[in-house]
Parts: C-alpha cells; structure tokens; sequence
C-alpha cells in the first residue's frame, strides 16, 4: 500500500471544512436598489442568518462569504461576524462565484457551499449532509429537496430512480417538459471535495440561456470525470426555501416569527394573540414574562422574568430587568430599565435613558440620555434630557430640561430627594441639590444649593374687584 502523506492521513481523520457562502447576486428579481443578501427577514439581514448557522458549523476562519454587488455595504454590515469575505466583482454566475475564491478555498479538504439568500438553513441539516457526503465518498453532495411547487428551481436527475447517484441538475430554463415535472429539486447548498472540484472547474462553460457559469454543472461534469455525484434528501423542504421576491421574503419572515414566538412560549413566555406580536429573531425574554397582543420587540432586546409588557408597545435595543411593568404605547429605543420600574402609557425612552429600580416614567413623558435613580418619579408630561437624577426624587408634571442652547447640549443634576414642583423649567447646565425644592412653575437658571427652596417666578400680583369691574364695564 502507498504510504499517505502527513497530510492525507490527517484529511481522513480530521478533513479541513470550510464553508462559501454565494451572496454577490444582485437579487433583481427584488426590484431594489439594495443589495439582496441584506434584506431582512425576522429583523436581521437573510446573509446573517446564514453566517450563524455557519459559525455553528465551523469556526469564522473557516467562513467565507463571497460578494459583488454593493460589496462595501455587506462587507461594513456583517464585519461583527468575523468571517473572511472574497470580492465577485463582476457577478457571472454561481459556478464563477467559487472560480473567484479558488485561491481561498483550495488549501481545504471539502467546501460546504450555502446561498446567501435561503437564511432557513439550520446547523443540522448543514451537518448532516456533511456527514452524508463523508460516509458516501463523494466528490459532490448536493442537498435535494422534494417540492409541491418546484418552479423556478434546477431538478435533480438521478442516474436512476432510488439510488443517491446524481447524474445531473437541469436548470428550470433549460429544462424538457418531462424534467420539469420532478419535483425533486436543488437547493443550492452543496458539498465538495476540494480537490476533483477544483480540478474540473474550469470545465464549466456559459453556454446556456442565462450565459452564466453555473455551479449546478458540475454534477454533469463530475459524473462524467467518473467522480462520485449524490443528493442527500431533506425531510424538511421549508429549510431551503430562498428569497428571490418580495411575497417569498414576506413568507420567510413570518416563518421565521412564528418559531420565535413558538420557542419563546416553550421556554416559559406567556405571548397574547401571539401572531399580532413582532419579534426579532435575537431577541431573548424571561419566564412568566406576557406580552399583550400587538407590541413590538425588536433586534437585540433583552427582557427579564416577570415582566409585563402591554399593547401597542415597541422596544429596540433595550435591556429591561425583572417585573418590569410597560404600560401600554411605549417606544424604547437603546433603553436600559432596572427591576421593578413601571413606564407608561405613552413614554418614549430615547437612546442613554437609564430608569432605576423601582423607578417610574410616566404619561408623554420624553427621556434622552437620562439616568434616573432608584425610586425616583417623573409621571407625567415632561422632558428629561442629559440629565442625571439620583434616588428618591419626584419631578412634577410638566418639568423641562432645557438641554439645548441651539449650539450645545448641557447637563441637569438633581440630586438624591430633591423635589422638582410642577411646570418647572431647569436651564442647563445646572444642579438642584440634595433634597432641595422646587417651586411648582419655577425657570431655573441657577445651581439650588442642598436643602434650599427656588422660587424662579414672579410674584403673584392680585386685583381685587378687577374682574367684576370688567363685567360691569361690559354691559354698559
Ligand atoms: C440556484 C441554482 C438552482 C437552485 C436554486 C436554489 C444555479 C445555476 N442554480 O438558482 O439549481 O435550485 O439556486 O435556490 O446555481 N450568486 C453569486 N454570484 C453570482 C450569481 C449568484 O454569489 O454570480 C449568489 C446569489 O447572491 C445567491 C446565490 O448565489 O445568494 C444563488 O443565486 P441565484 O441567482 O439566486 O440562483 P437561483 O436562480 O435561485
Ligand atoms: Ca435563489
């Protein structure tokens, strides 16, 4: 028997995987001026939600994803993940696509090729057909799947009916009215062996209706190399489905929502009228947690236990405690509200505010870059930005920071138990002191030592008789 080389024998054992992921294409068929792979589905764009099923697989190293059109914005978009990205500057075709990462691809044993539109794909089925192709030897694997409706896609020809050899993928276009009627189809997920894949690329050709390079050749081209071609069949055809339209985005999305919400009920959270609610896919909730029908809870927003989240209320990028209540029509945006605070109706969280423990925000109340103390309260009508409030404070309806100079934005400081009276305006930059007051509609224009009163109003001034006087006047 030959001797293996050192690497040979390490390939059998520990065969080096990498994954490409196609994601150049234009996506024209979505009529947008955006570039496909970032269109979004379950809230995260369809080429995230490919890359996190590969880095489950293999680690970001190991993941290249190849792009072209609008290559920057991708590139800028999913940089987070970490993985490598190789440039199609011209789009040719998914067969030219893996000619353009050759270089990358061809120190591996074997390429897992994944679609960067089809986002459904789940690291198992990604590992199985791994472990299919492993166990059948094959030069190629492709992932098949059995369709009720398999227009548009490339059909699989078997060599014949029952074995796993494949002798070729027809493309819908090129396909005879016989071929066009199996519904077993290509995915566009695929296993190769580096080494015959690479040595046999060169022999795709364009000469078909859409003049491309296309990949699914080379299962012709292999069998006919006397190299090994199969399909290994997925029992669950929803997992392949791409996104070539808007209605198959929109079917996608609200697959995608519906496991959410089902896995999120699994693991404990009451969800009211649950097809009403919105839920982005990284999002994660505590148990006992109910979300009342018709709120919002999006990218990468994290509830605690026990909260309750009322109608009509949407939440971005926040993170909230335990036994959080948020009354209803809500918006939170980058928030971060501590245990047991209650907000709402009507409160608009902006990005910076930090609510307190036990904290309350109330009715049209507005916060930007706020951090308010344990306990403290601002119930009703108010705006609080840049400001800081420590425990233990009440501001009355009505307060306004006045933040803004038309230039810069200044910084209000109240501290712990101060009591701001109602209708106030506090002139930035300026600080209200330990447990001083504030006299209901004062314009605050100076520091309020500790413990003191501010009046910042004019005297009342009263006229007796003055309006009965009026009245007299009137009718003569
Ligand atoms: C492809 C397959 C088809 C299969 C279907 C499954 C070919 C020729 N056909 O068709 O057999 O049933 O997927 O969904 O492969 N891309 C590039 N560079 C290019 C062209 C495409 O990266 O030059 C990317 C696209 O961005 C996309 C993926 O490859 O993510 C698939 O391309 P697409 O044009 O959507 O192929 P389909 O027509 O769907
Ligand atoms: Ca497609």
């Amino acid at each position: 028997m030959p001797r293996l080389s050192k690497r040979d024998s390490q390939s059998r054992t520990n065969p080096r995987f990498a994954i490409a992921i196609m994601a150049a294409g234009k996506g024209t068929r979505l009529k947008s001026k955006h570039p496909k792979v970032l269109h979004e589905v379950g809230g995260k764009p369809l080429l995230a939600h490919v890359i996190a099923a590969a880095l489950s697989v293999v680690p970001a190293k190991d993941v290249y994803a190849i792009i072209g059109h609008e290559a920057d914005r991708v590139r800028t978009a999913l940089a987070g993940s970490g993985i490598n990205f190789v440039l199609q500057k011209e789009q040719r075709g998914t067969g030219h696509a893996l000619i353009v990462a050759r270089e990358a691809l061809q120190p591996y044993d074997h390429v897992l090729v994944l679609s960067g539109d089809a986002p459904l794909i789940t690291p198992e089925t990604i590992e199985s057909l791994r472990d299919f192709h492993l166990s059948k030897k094959a030069a190629m694997t492709l992932l098949a799947a059995e369709l009720e409706n398999p227009t548009g896609y490339g059909r699989v020809i078997r060599t014949k009916s029952h074995s796993d050899e494949v002798q070729a993928i027809v493309e819908e276009k090129a396909a005879s009215a016989t071929q066009r009627k199996i519904r077993e189809i290509n995915s566009g997920f695929y296993v190769f062996a580096a080494k015959p894949f690479f040595q046999h690329i060169d022999e795709l050709s364009t000469d078909n209706p859409h003049s491309e390079y296309y990949l699914t050749d080379m299962a012709g081209i292999l069998g006919k190399a006397k190299e090994k071609v199969v399909a290994y069949k997925t029992d669950d055809p929803n997992e392949v489905l791409g996104s070539n339209t808007r209605s198959e985005l929109a079917d996608l999305d609200a697959q995608i929502r519906t496991a959410k919400r089902r896995q999120l009920m699994a693991a404990g959270v009451t969800i009211f009228s649950p097809e009403t609610c919105i839920i982005d896919t990284d999002v994660e909730i505590g148990a006992d947690t109910v979300l009342e029908p018709f709120v919002q809870i999006l990218g990468n927003t994290r509830i605690g236990a026990d909260c309750r989240i009322r109608s009509y209320t949407v939440i971005n990028n926040s993170a909230l405690g335990d036994g959080v209540l948020v009354r209803p029509g809500c918006i939170l945006d980058e928030a971060r509200v501590a245990d047991g605070a209650v907000l709402g109706p009507y409160s608009h969280l902006r990005p910076g505010s930090e609510i307190g423990e036990g904290a309350h925000v109330g009715n049209f109340v507005e916060t930007k870059k706020l951090k308010l103390g344990k306990g403290s309260k601002a119930n009703h009508l108010t705006y609080l930005g840049d400001t800081e409030i420590g425990e233990g404070v009440n501001v009355g309806a009505g307060t306004i920071t006045c933040n803004y100079d038309g230039v810069h934005k200044h910084k209000t400081v109240i501290e712990d138990g101060a009591f701001i009276g109602s209708n106030s305006t506090l002139i930035a930059p300026v600080r209200v002191g330990k447990g001083a007051y504030v006299a209901a509609a004062s314009s605050i224009t100076d520091d309020v030592p500790a413990d003191a009163l501010a009046l910042g109003r004019s005297r009342q001034i009263v006229k007796e008789g003055w309006a009965k006087q009026k009245r007299q006047q009137k009718k003569q």
